[in-house]
């Protein structure tokens, strides 16, 4: 979603912020724009566009100073113009500023400002708190004072960076909702929405927390509460390098992330799988290891790709440790006052640890009385923060807006946690050795599908065309169904379902005939034969099946058009390998479409807004 960049030190601010904002691209945008304080005065550019589109605008002019913002902006109040982009300033044009998150009450503060005289250029609800900011400045005379006092009458939520063009050793930043990192340097200070703008210059960081804010000066900053309380910054060191976040020699992110997945997928189990005992070793849930002794059920709550992953979490906890699972998607559990019990365990599961839904579903389980959890990815994001305890991923920096390697390590960390209730409840040392051999040995296993990437290429070729596609699994691989058809909505915007497979008959079946391409996921386990009686239905009426099979079936070779193969392993662990040709097959065709695969269109990498 929108994303931050602000720059105070002595070096030219411009280049800085336009890195910085190439480098927050990846979270979704529609406009962008900087400004520039030179010390006299403040030059603004914003255009709806790409970044790219901003530099070319800009190239040749000249935005001398060392001070500097810069916004990408993802649309949600007005339509994505030049006048809607960020930056927007008050009525004067000193206090300049950038804006992520919502401001709920905008509409009263509108009327408030308009009543007094007020005008507005744009439809945004920032442009109402720059003015509401430039009001109070007048009234004030106090740049700090005035960000303060307005921040106390919003509603809502914001992540800023804001200037005054009478401050000009001054950057503000602010967070309630909104993610704010402050990057501290040598006698510098970078801003962003996310560490990716950061790393480049700095390893320390700062994460601001809700309602506080920062005032960042050349030599030195402060952090506090908007009620003026001095907080003592808490510097953490970023955990990821600088090449993570870069494409190399791939074409785009996702195929590098998806080609990362062996390595991603070894760091996640890494120290914490226990071959030799059949057990998992979770450092981050020790705090809470008696309560999830005792915790007789479980939910797990997400949005999109982590939603799905609940769903496999599902099967394998619930076979496993035979502790009731719940899954729930975020935006529905916070809303409708949901039974939980003080001896419920409820986790988010987030890539960005950022998801507003997920982590307003958190703090609602929180106020109940439940034990809250995150698997979470981004070290040190809110709901990271927030939760009694978790557990990472450590699959480094997700850049690709449709997640992939964050999903095969959720699995990985779900497969882990299901391990270790079994162990704690009725598992069997020896099935819990099967099944940690079988983990130990899944990196390999996905660098063997990887090889037929050519294949799969081939065979998104004869598809890419289609308007419609089917995708349908049983068990533990219906979630995949799900996630295979998500991955080729979101990149290639083709229109996908995925289905339980036997549900097919209620439904989906009568969209088939010969133009209609049927994804299978026809895995050799327990009702596999079930699927094969769905892969004849769809032969009977002429759809098209490519099928995901386990190594060697010839059955479905012979039932289907095409076959993409993955090796055998335990069947609670088939969704990691069976999720690896569907991301292929969303990315290839989405390529085949000539699609913006890494920036899709509307979609934003982390949803903070509701
Ligand atoms: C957005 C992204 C999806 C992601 C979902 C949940 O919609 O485009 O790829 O699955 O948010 O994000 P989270 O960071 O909570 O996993």
């Amino acid at each position: 979603m929108c994303g931050i960049v602000g720059y105070i030190g002595h070096r030219e601010a411009l280049p800085i912020v336009l890195e910085g904002l190439r480098n927050l691209e990846y979270r979704g945008y529609d406009s962008a724009g900087i400004a520039i304080c030179d010390g006299a005065r403040i030059r603004i550019r914003k255009r709806a566009g790409k970044v790219a589109q901003l530099a070319a605008d800009i190239e040749g002019e000249e935005f001398p100073g060392t001070l500097g913002i810069g916004h990408t902006r993802w649309a949600t109040h007005g339509e994505p113009t030049d006048i809607n982009a960020h930056p927007h300033t008050d009525a004067s044009g000193r206090i300049v500023l950038i804006h992520n998150g919502i401001i709920e009450n905008y509409a009263v503060l509108k009327t408030r400002l308009e009543r007094k005289g007020y005008s507005f250029r744009s439809e945004t609800d920032t442009e109402v708190l720059a003015v509401f900011i430039g009001m109070l400045y007048e009234r004030l005379g106090d740049f700090e004072l005035a960000v303060r006092t307005a921040l106390q009458e919003v509603e809502g939520t914001f992540g800023l960076a804001i200037l005054s063009k009478d401050d000009p050793d001054c950057l503000i930043a602010a967070r309630r909702g909104s993610p704010i990192v402050l990057g501290i340097g040598d006698s510098e200070y970078i801003v962003a929405s996310d560490a990716s703008a950061i790393v480049a210059h700095t390893r320390r960081v700062v994460y601001l927390r809700d309602d506080e804010l920062a005032i960042l000066r050349r030599d030195g900053y402060v952090t506090k509460t908007i009620g003026d309380e001095f907080i003592a910054p808490e510097i953490h060191e970023l955990d990821f390098e600088l090449e993570q976040i870069q494409r190399g020699n791939f074409p785009h992110f996702m195929l590098k992330e998806i080609f990362e997945q062996p390595v991603t997928f070894r760091d996640s189990i890494r120290g914490r799988l226990l071959v030799e005992q059949g057990n998992a070793k979770l450092g981050g849930l020790t705090t809470v290891a008696d309560k999830l002794r005792v915790a007789r059920r479980i939910i797990l709550t997400g949005c999109g790709t982590s939603w799905h992953s609940a769903l496999v979490g599902e099967y394998v906890i619930e076979q496993l440790a035979r502790i009731p699972v719940e899954v729930e998607y975020a935006s529905e559990l916070r809303y409708r006052n949901p039974v939980i019990y003080p001896d419920d365990i409820v986790i988010g599961i987030s890539q960005s640890g950022e998801t507003i839904d997920t982590l307003a579903a958190l703090r609602e389980a929180r106020l109940k009385g439940a034990t809250i959890l995150g698997i979470v990815n981004v070290v040190g994001s809110t709901i990271a923060r927030e939760t009694d305890a978790g557990v990472y991923l450590h699959a480094g920096p997700e850049i690709g807006v449709a997640s992939t390697k964050a999903f095969t390590s959720q699995l990985a960390v779900l497969a882990l946690l299901g391990l270790y209730l079994g162990r704690q409840r009725d598992l069997s040392a020896s099935e819990g050795q099967h099944l940690a051999k079988e983990l130990n040995t899944i990196p390999e296993h996905i660098t063997t599908i990887l090889d037929s990437a050519p294949t799969i290429e081939y065979i998104a070729h004869q598809y890419a065309h289609c308007t419609n596609a089917l995708y349908l699994g049983r068990g533990v691989n219906y979630p995949v169904a799900l996630e295979g058809a998500l991955k080729l909505k979101e990149i290639s915007y083709v229109h996908a379902e995925g289905y339980p497979a036997a549900e097919m008959k209620h439904g989906p079946i009568a969209l088939i005939d010969e133009n209609m391409p049927v994804v299978f996921i026809a895995t050799c386990d327990d009702i596999y034969d079930k699927v094969i009686s769905n892969i004849q239905e769809v032969r009977a009426r002429r759809g098209r099946i490519i099928a995901i099979a386990t190594e060697g079936d010839q059955r479905v070779a012979e039932l289907a058009d095409h076959v993409i193969f993955v090796p055998p392993t335990h069947s609670l662990l088939t969704p990691i390998l069976t999720t690896i040709p569907l991301q292929l097959l969303a990315y290839y065709i989405a390529v085949a479409r000539g699609c913006d695969v890494d920036k899709p269109r509307n979609l934003a990498k982390s949803v903070t807004v509701e």
